[in-house]
């Protein structure tokens, strides 16, 4: 189910991208950050030890930061993870680092909270999702927000998103500046060979190495899956 995926192409995407970010444009609202509320709430109340996987800016770690009284935040890209800590200086309870995750060894039930948010379409599914169980302690949440692969059966959906996506535009980001054209075709270049499941993909794979997850789809071309590891 998984295309060949090049990490040095993705870690230098990323770290282009860094480079033509600004800390305002990355104030923006958009279709990942509309999801941490819901992405906190799925934190257990009593959360020690929690991972983020593509933490990307710290963004959400920052948020995290407030539910769980440690955070590891890993990212590929060293220009990314630069921002991640220069954004973070009053954050001392969390942990940045340039990795990848796939190498990257953890202790088996090492985390109460185990989150990634639009990073997993970067890697195998059957292999990353055993490791997070794997590192994922008993009674411990596991929570993906990722974007899915549109059918021509999501055509409604699709419709309502883009009506909402230009009122939310409107709405909450009139005082962020754009993000440059560079920036922007940045993105686009990285979008180009990006390559996303679809829902059913996704059910399917959770049906295998999940069983018991809760998937959604979520309207800003998103699907979450929550999952917590039996006692
Ligand atoms: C689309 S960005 C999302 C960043 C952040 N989660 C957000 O919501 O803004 C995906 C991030 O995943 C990171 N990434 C991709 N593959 C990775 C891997 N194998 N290990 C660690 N990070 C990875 C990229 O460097 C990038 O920062």
């Amino acid at each position: 189910m998984s295309a060949h995926i090049d990490m040095g192409m993705i870690q230098a995407d990323f770290d282009r991208i860094a480079q033509l970010s600004s800390e305002n444009t990355d104030k923006r609202w958009n279709h990942n950050n509309h999801y941490h509320r819901f992405l906190l709430e799925q934190v257990p109340a009593r959360c020690t030890h929690a991972l983020e996987i593509g933490c990307g800016t710290g963004e959400f770690a920052r948020l995290l930061s407030s539910k769980a009284e440690h955070v590891l935040a890993l990212d590929l890209s060293a220009q990314t993870i630069k921002l991640a800590c220069e954004r973070s200086t009053d954050f001392t309870t969390i942990d940045f680092d340039v990795a990848d995750v796939l190498p990257r060894t953890f202790s088996p039930e090492q985390f109460d909270y185990i989150v990634s948010i639009a990073t997993l379409h970067h890697m195998p599914m059957e292999v990353i999702l055993p490791k997070m169980k794997d590192a994922l302690a008993k009674g411990g949440t596991l929570a993906i927000l990722d974007i899915y692969k549109m059918r021509f059966s999501d055509l409604y959906v699709n419709l309502i998103a883009i009506s909402m996506n230009l009122l939310m535009q409107r709405v909450k980001n009139s005082r962020y500046p754009a993000a440059s054209p560079e920036a922007r075709a940045a993105m686009q270049e990285h979008i180009a060979h990006d390559s996303y499941l679809t829902l059913s993909q996704v059910h399917q794979i959770c049906q295998t190495h999940l069983p018991g997850a809760r998937v959604r789809r979520h309207l800003f071309w998103r699907y979450s899956i929550v999952w917590t590891k039996p006692q």
